[in-house]
Formats: C-alpha cells, structure tokens, sequence
C-alpha cells in the first residue's frame, strides 16, 4: 500500500494545485501554466492508475507517460521568456539560477523515462520519482 497512498498524495496535491492556482493573462505564463497543467494532467491519469481508481490499461499508461515526457522536455523552452504578472507563481530565482532550473526539469525528464509504463506495479514504483521531481522544483521556484 506504500505506493498506492503515495499516488493518492500525489493526486491530492495536483487537484488542490489545480483548484487555487489563478490563470495569467501574460502570454509567457500563460504558456508556462498550460505546459504545468498538461504535465498536472497526466500525472494524475499515472497516479489514478497506480493507486487502482482505474482498471490498468498499458496503452493509456504509455500515452500518459509519453505526454509527461514531452511536457517535461519543453519545460525549459517554455520558461526561457521571463514574462510575468500578479497571477504568474514562478518566483523570479528561475532566470537568475537558470542551470539549475534546467537541471530540475531534466530531473523530470529522467524520472519519467525511468518509469515502467507496462505493469501497475511499474507505475506504482515510478510514481516517487516523479512527485520527487515536481516537488524538487516547486519547493525552490513556485511561489
Ligand atoms: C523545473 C521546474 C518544474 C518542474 C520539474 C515541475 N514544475 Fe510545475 N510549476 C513550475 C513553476 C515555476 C510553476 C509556476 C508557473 C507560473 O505560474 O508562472 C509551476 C506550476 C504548476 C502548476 C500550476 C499551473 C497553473 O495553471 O497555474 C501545476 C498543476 C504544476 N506545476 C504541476 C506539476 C507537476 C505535476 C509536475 C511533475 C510531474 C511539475 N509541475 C513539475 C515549475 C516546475
């Protein structure tokens, strides 16, 4: 039960990310927050999979595992224009420790590859890294 109550943790802090995060109107965050709800997103189809809301489907794993990817390897693009507004929640400590920021999003990048997408116990494994990595970032760079 180890994994299944992190997962749920997980989609706990998602949901409530979700609910109180406001909307920029900034096009660069906007942009930023799009990409953060894409990777919110399919974080929470992983973390419902592992915690066995939803009956495991291999092919809806991988996609969701491919999309977190994908999101995670734009994280730096996307962030690179430091547009901002009262809405934005990225503490301005991105652009000024920028390699490091980087590094962070790498660390998503890994620990999505790292995840085994073909058992649910795979999942249920992969779903630490990947919360460890959401957080390696929100703790020093999300307001
Ligand atoms: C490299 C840093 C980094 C990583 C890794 C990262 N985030 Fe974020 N995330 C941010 C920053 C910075 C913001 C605030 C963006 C803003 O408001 O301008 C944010 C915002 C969010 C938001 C709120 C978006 C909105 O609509 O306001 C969600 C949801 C989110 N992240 C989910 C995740 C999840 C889930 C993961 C891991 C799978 C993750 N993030 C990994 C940096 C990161």
């Amino acid at each position: 039960m180890k994994f299944a109550t992190k997962a749920i943790a997980i989609s706990v802090v998602l949901i409530a990310g979700m609910a109180f995060a406001g909307k920029s109107t900034d096009p660069d965050a906007m942009a930023r927050q799009t990409l953060m709800d894409t990777a919110g997103m399919n974080t929470k189809i992983l973390g419902d999979f592992a915690g066995g809301k939803v009956p495991f489907d291999a092919a809806a794993v991988e996609a969701a595992k491919a999309a977190l990817g994908d999101a995670a390897g734009k994280i730096a693009v996307t962030f690179k224009p430091q547009g901002t507004d009262d809405k934005s929640e990225a503490k301005p400590d991105i652009w000024t420790n920028w390699d490091d920021f980087v590094a962070k999003a790498d660390g998503l990048v890994k620990a999505s590859a790292a995840l085994d997408a073909s058992t649910v116990e795979g999942v249920q494994a992969g779903m630490g890294g990947l919360g460890g990595a959401c957080k390696d970032c929100h703790t020093k760079y999300r307001l």
